[in-house]
């Protein structure tokens, strides 16, 4: 199971002001379980995992096959919590260098709706040219701007290349059960679809279809994600003494942290496999907390990349930050470092030892400087970097952050800051229903 750590923030905080949390944490505990709380008609992703039939995934791992078999590349298109669950979990599983592997067994998976890059989807569409692809549909409301105008141009190419009949055997659609225009296009062109639950949230929905049906398709074992989220579940619960439960040590500890001034919290991962777990988590955090003039500021690195250009910034910048370390206990592969004869790069005194172990003692002796310079630090430990141990971390984080939201005093379930940017971007684009705002806008420029 995952295990937090959080000995080296007692250099900043006491363990009784994190242990003040106890109440604040229970009650937001209660709120979530009793549905008591603020937002609480999105609540549908905290049983989720002991909620999930064995059919419903059987249902998603047949229709995973069937883009298995048809497709050498499967697009998903999707953005924020349509897009970075599945995201993070393929990556994390993934081979470093899948994407060169002419051999591969499953489809490659790749990403649009994104973005509104014209350079971006204009070279998707040229990389697709001759390939045998399909694609997953990914929208909640079925009328997110990113992925309709990029899922427009691949319904087209798709079409195009591999005709009609095909096309709707390889296009999937995960949507809402009635509304958008995802789901009656899904519903006209008889695209097998998936629904993502009405209380389930974008980036609450990693454990729906939204990203069972892509980790699937890039061959992962989503029962076993599923099986360690289960796992999380319980050992989250409100059942679970606060001093032994995850989810509660983790939210007491960053707020406590919070209201002594460090305002930016860091997740640092030593393996590049992580980097989308940690864009995932911004979201999450992100999202969910910062609002009403409030929340910590969610950042991320990938270490000991960024120990050459952050590095600085973390070691002697503003002391606002604390630092929350994802290391994997044990890697996958095994490479010991070669001895050299001639030893001209003076790397001898590593001979033998495994490069994980120089990892380790990167992490460690990282630590111990930014506790130095002034860094609380959290660390979660891993296990591995495997469907079961990636299952716990993401529900782990979910619940945490469902907590610290409400220990925060915020709902931690809407997202009314969105809106303004795309209120704007329909008035500039002059978007039918927009009227009275384009006017308005256009005074402004
Ligand atoms: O978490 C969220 O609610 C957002 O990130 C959404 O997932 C994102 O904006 C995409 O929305 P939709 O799924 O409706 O296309």
């Amino acid at each position: 199971m995952i295990q937090i750590n959080i000995d080296k923030t007692l250099d900043f905080i006491s363990k009784e002001n994190i242990y003040g949390y106890k109440e604040a944490v229970e009650k937001a505990q209660l709120d979530l379980e009793k549905g008591t709380g603020k937002g609480n008609d999105f609540l549908g992703w905290l049983e989720l995992p002991s909620s999930i039939t064995q059919e419903h995934l059987d249902d998603i791992k047949a229709t995973a096959k069937t883009l298995q078999d048809n497709c050498e590349i499967v697009v998903v298109a999707g953005i924020g919590g349509s897009y970075l669950g599945a995201r993070a979990v393929i990556e994390a599983l993934s081979n470093s260098f899948s994407d060169f592997n002419t051999n591969r067994k499953n489809p490659a998976i790749i990403y649009a709706g994104h973005n509104i890059s014209e350079d971006y989807l204009f070279e998707l569409t040229e990389f697709l040219k001759d390939k045998k692809f399909g694609v997953i549909n990914i929208s909640k409301s079925g009328t997110t701007t990113e992925t309709a105008l990029a899922f427009r141009l691949l319904k087209k190419q798709c079409e195009d290349q591999r005709g009609k009949e095909t096309a709707k055997k390889v296009i999937v659609a995960i949507t809402d059960a009635k509304k958008g225009a995802a789901r009656i296009t899904a519903n006209e062109e008889g695209y097998k679809s998936f629904i993502i639950p009405d209380n389930v949230g974008g980036r609450f929905s990693v454990l729906t279809p939204v990203g069972l049906l892509p980790i699937a398709v890039a061959g992962f074992d989503i029962d076993q994600l599923v099986k360690g989220a289960q796992a999380m579940e319980k050992a989250c619960s409100s059942d679970v003494e606060f001093e032994k439960n995850p989810a509660a040590i983790y939210a007491a500890t960053r707020n406590a942290l919070y209201n002594k001034d460090k305002k930016i919290e860091i997740l640092v991962n030593y393996n590049p496999k992580l980097h989308y777990i940690s864009e995932w988590w911004k979201q999450l955090y992100g999202e969910s907390e910062g609002k009403e003039n409030k929340g910590i500021f969610p950042a991320a690195v990938d270490f000991s990349t960024d120990l050459h250009s952050m590095g600085q910034w973390i070691q002697e910048g503003e002391r606002t930050i604390f630092e929350t370390v994802i290391s994997v206990d044990k890697v996958n592969h095994q490479l010991i470092v070669p001895s050299d004869e001639k030893n001209l790069d003076g790397l001898n005194y590593l001979a033998g030892k495994r490069v994980d172990e120089i990892n380790k003692m990167a992490e460690l002796g990282t630590q111990l400087a930014h506790i130095d310079g002034g860094v609380p630090n959290l660390r979660i430990v891993l296990p591995n970097l495997s469907e079961n141990s990636i299952g716990q971390l993401l529900y782990f984080f979910e619940r945490a952050c469902g907590i610290s939201g409400y220990v925060l005093g915020v709902n931690p379930f809407n997202q009314p800051g969105v809106e303004a940017y795309k209120k704007n971007m329909f008035a500039l684009l002059n978007k039918p229903g927009f009227e009275e705002e384009s006017k308005a806008i256009q005074k402004r420029l």
